[in-house]
């Protein structure tokens, strides 16, 4: 028996209408119309597919053919992924521009990996041996530094009859098994569905930010995830460039969701400016870029956030820590609400379809520390930061919410903060980190002991000045004791001398935890110190606290490696104000 083609029916927008297509599965690829868009399988009613189109529609006529592919959204994954820098299916924009002309023509396809490129591999097995899923078969130098261990794809295996070292291209076999079967550099796999790995391990071990106020209020597990909410302008971008640059990751993968244009344009015209602080070379050499262009259909756009964690995990499989930065998933949610709205979907809160926060769900649960599949034994983490951009600010709106609910730490950052030019601006009293007591016994350990100790003490001072500041606004300073202005003052020089970073110092940019320990913990002895001095009859006024803070700054301003030697300087200041004789 055979069916007539299937044709489109009805178009609305980026949505297609086609039939007959019975065997159609949901998310399926297609290719829509006289110029073959690419579309996906959203709804399946008897014989008639909804599918969404990745591309513009306008021209596509009812009438027009529909070829079904019978595979989903894949991405071809191998070497010469470092340093792409893709569309949201995968599509290198650069080549894009170069064969498309610098607007993006629809229905334009090229492939993820540069199909002529030859890299040299050096086989890991020998003929007899046998391999499964996740065994590294071998090696290719991608970048300098970044060995790309080639695996056997999950679900394949076998007995290798040989393997060869020499110069390929990503699709040429590079393993031949005894059934028959070939192994190549490359191998495509479903964006949407998980990559599978051996075992999920604790996630005890912290992702080292280099910035103080995570790393030591608000620390983030290896593997975690966390939401960083922020209204406009309070310091999400720099937060994520922050990050890609200073964060203890191998590999970065970086999902630029934008809804302007020109956010998007700046993105990629500074990111692979910028230089990776540790090589000294490009940043883009050990990063990958997902950027959703303006003139994208938002499908793409819904598709890019699984494209992006697609490639996060792949290279966690090969052993690799991984950072993925999505900035920002709010632009993905409103993709998914479009599209919603568009299948006339029941909508849930604020038009957002009600499945919005099991799907954030699904994708938050790609994230973790895990043992990789297959042999050598190795370890592989996913650290997932995503930042979320509620409209006006407001936390109470669907896409916040549902990312407080699932993600391991929140980093809530506050306008007014930011107003006060306090970078990062965080919120100490609304941000959260449940990995707070598994990573704890890690501080202790390397940062240096009494890590947990002051900051609980740092927090406790935090909130009492908060407490203070309300009173000292009502009756005025002045009639406050001099106990309590200093614990105003003590609180305001923790913020001001602690906890904030600036993202352009060059020498503090990142700080390494055992400076984070040291200024916490030199700024708590002056307080305790000037406190001693009260004590002994000093009056608050006349304390001098000058030389202490220009100590505390120094300390702040010298480097990963100068830190050390501006301790005894602050020491000397916190003595002398202990002994009551740091007074004008
Ligand atoms: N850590 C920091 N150090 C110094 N300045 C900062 C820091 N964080 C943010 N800023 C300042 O705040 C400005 C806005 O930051 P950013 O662009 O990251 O905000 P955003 O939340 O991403 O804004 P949008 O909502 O527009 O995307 C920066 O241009 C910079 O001047
Ligand atoms: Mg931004």
């Amino acid at each position: 028996m055979t069916t007539a083609p299937a044709t489109i029916r009805r178009i609305t927008g980026t949505l297609v209408e086609a039939g007959p297509l019975p065997a159609a599965g949901l998310y399926e690829l297609a290719l829509v119309g006289e110029h073959r868009l690419l579309g996906e399988v959203i709804r399946v009613q008897g014989s008639i597919a909804t599918l969404q189109v990745y591309e513009d529609t306008n021209g596509l006529a009812a009438g027009e053919p529909v070829i079904s592919s019978g595979r989903p959204l894949e991405i071809e994954l191998g070497p010469g992924l470092l340093g792409a820098i893709l569309d949201g299916l995968g599509r290198p924009l650069p080549d894009l521009a170069r064969t498309l002309g610098d607007f993006l023509v629809a229905g334009g396809e090229t492939s993820t990996l540069d199909q002529e490129r030859r890299w040299h591999f050096e086989p890991g097995v020998i003929p007899g041996q046998v391999v499964g899923p996740g065994d590294v078969i071998g090696t290719v130098e991608e970048r300098p530094g970044w060995p790309h261990r080639i695996l056997v794809p999950p679900g394949r295996g076998g007995t290798v009859l040989q393997a060869a070292a020499g110069d390929f291209t990503v699709r040429e076999p590079v393993v031949r098994l005894t059934d028959g079967g070939t192994l190549a550099l490359s191998h495509r796999w479903r964006v949407r569905a998980p990559r599978p790995s051996a075992l999920r391990l604790p996630d005890d071990r912290p992702f080292l930010t280099g910035q103080r106020i995570f790393d030591f209020l608000f620390p983030v597990a290896e593997g975690g995830t966390v939401a960083v909410p922020g209204g406009f302008g309070t310091g999400k971008t720099v937060i994520e460039q922050s990050l890609a640059k200073w964060a203890d990751a191998d590999i970065i993968v970086y999902i630029g969701c934008g809804e302007r244009g020109n956010e998007m344009a700046e993105v990629l015209n500074e990111f692979p400016a910028l230089t990776d602080p540790r090589t000294g070379r490009s940043l883009m050499d050990r990063t990958i870029m997902v950027v959703n262009t303006s003139n994208m259909p938002v499908a793409a756009r819904e598709a890019s956030v699984y494209l992006g964690i697609t490639l996060a995990e792949y290279y966690r499989d090969q052993g690799y820590r991984v950072a993925l930065m999505a900035d920002s998933l709010s632009r993905w949610a409103e993709a998914l609400r479009e599209i919603s709205a568009r299948l006339s979907e029941m909508p849930g809160e604020e038009g957002y379809p009600t499945y919005l926060a099991s799907r954030l769900g699904t994708f938050y649960e790609r994230a973790g520390r895990v043992r990789c599949l297959g042999a050598p034994e190795r370890e592989g983490a996913l650290t997932l930061i995503t930042a979320i951009s509620p409209p006006g600010g407001d936390f109470s709106e669907p896409v916040t919410q549902a990312c407080l609910r699932v993600a391991g730490a929140v980093w809530a950052l506050d306008p007014s903060l930011a107003h006060q030019r306090q970078f990062p601006a965080v919120d100490w009293e609304t941000s959260y980190s449940e990995y707070l007591n598994r990573t704890l016994p890690w501080f202790e350990q390397e940062a240096g002991a009494g890590w947990g100790d002051a900051r609980r003490r740092l927090l406790e001072l935090l909130q009492r000045g908060r407490e203070l500041k309300e009173i000292a606004a009502l009756v005025g300073p002045d009639a406050l004791q001099d106990e309590d202005r200093l614990i105003l003052d003590s609180a305001r020089l923790l913020r001001e001398l602690v906890l904030a970073q600036s993202a352009y110092s060059p020498t503090d940019a990142s700080s390494p935890v055992g400076k984070t320990l040291a200024l916490a913990r030199l700024a708590l002895a002056l307080h305790d110190a000037a406190r001693t001095a009260l004590g002994a009859g000093r009056v608050f006024e006349r304390l001098d606290f000058a030389p202490a803070r220009r100590a505390l700054i120094a300390l702040r301003e010298a480097g990963a490696d100068a830190w050390p030697a501006a301790v005894p300087g602050v020491e000397a200041a916190v003595a002398l104000m202990a002994r009551g004789e740091a007074v004008r």
